[in-house]
């Protein structure tokens, strides 16, 4: 039980990474707020959960959305009393090079990678601050280091979160907050299955020397590492989980 009697909230937690998230930290004992806009895979999650005897309950919402952070530390405060893990996961891709790329998607996927990271990271130091204790993980992504073809905004928020990881962790480390990323390589989740095609996938995997995708726990297994107290001397960090792509 790495993170028993903690308080987790997982954005994006309807499907894919963050439902796998979600999932490994109530097993692991932490009690678990689902951050999701999409209600009914939202409640599936929650469901499971509760099917395996945890503790999780939904608060159904657009993480991009003006004031959604305080909202959602809010209800989730009000339920248990504090945030000890926050997980900024939740996100999307639009696909695009310089010139391909629109503005108002390049705005969406900084504002979902970038400014909700912010707004849900300045919600929830206060009260890790006052406890002196907190852990932040933020799915970064390999592109974030390697750059992507066809992929600048994205690559680009992604790039974004590790500076971002990085000014926090040095900010809010003598608060004994930790603050790291983990970089996923290809991993199988809705996302990937329904919006990238084949040969892009094939592409990855021929330079992946493992040779397959992730599974969405394999990522949840590092998140939760780095999220427990196994990893109270570790900030800052970038930790890959890419089967060696682009190592
Ligand atoms: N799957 C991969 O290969 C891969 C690789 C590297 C990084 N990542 C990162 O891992 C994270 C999870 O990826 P995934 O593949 O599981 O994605 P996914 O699309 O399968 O799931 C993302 C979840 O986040 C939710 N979400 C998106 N925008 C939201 C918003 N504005 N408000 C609330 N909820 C929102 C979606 O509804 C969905 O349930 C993302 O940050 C992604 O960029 C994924």
């Amino acid at each position: 039980m790495k993170l028993k009697d903690k308080v987790a909230l997982v954005t994006g937690a309807g499907q894919g990474i963050g439902r796998a998230i979600a999932v490994l930290s109530a097993r692991q004992g932490a009690r678990v707020a689902l951050v999701e806009r999409n209600e009914t895979s939202g409640r599936e999650t929650c469901e499971q959960i509760q099917a395996q005897g945890g503790e999780a309950f939904l608060i159904a919402l657009d993480i991009t959305r003006p004031g959604a952070a305080t909202d959602a530390v809010g209800q989730a405060r009000e339920a248990w009393g504090r945030i000890d893990i926050l997980v900024n996961n939740a996100g999307f891709d639009r696909p695009g090079g310089i010139f391909k790329i629109r503005d108002e998607d390049w705005d969406a996927v900084l504002g979902v990678h970038l400014k909700a990271a912010l707004a849900f990271t300045r919600e929830v130091i206060p009260g890790m601050k006052e406890r002196q204790y907190g852990r932040i993980v933020n799915l970064s992504s390999i592109y974030g280091k390697s750059g992507g073809k066809g992929e600048i905004a994205y690559a680009t928020a992604k790039a974004g979160l590790i500076g971002f990881t990085k000014s926090v962790a040095k900010e809010v480390g003598r608060y004994n907050i930790g603050v790291n990323a983990v970089l996923p390589g290809l991993t199988a989740t809705p996302a990937i299955a329904t919006l990238m095609a084949e040969k892009f996938k094939e592409q990855i995997l021929a330079q992946t020397p493992l040779g397959r995708m992730a599974r969405p726990e394999e990522i949840a297994q590092a998140v939760i590492f780095l999220a427990s107290d196994e990893a109270s001397y570790i900030t800052g960090a970038c930790l890959e989980v890419s089967g060696g792509w682009e190592m």
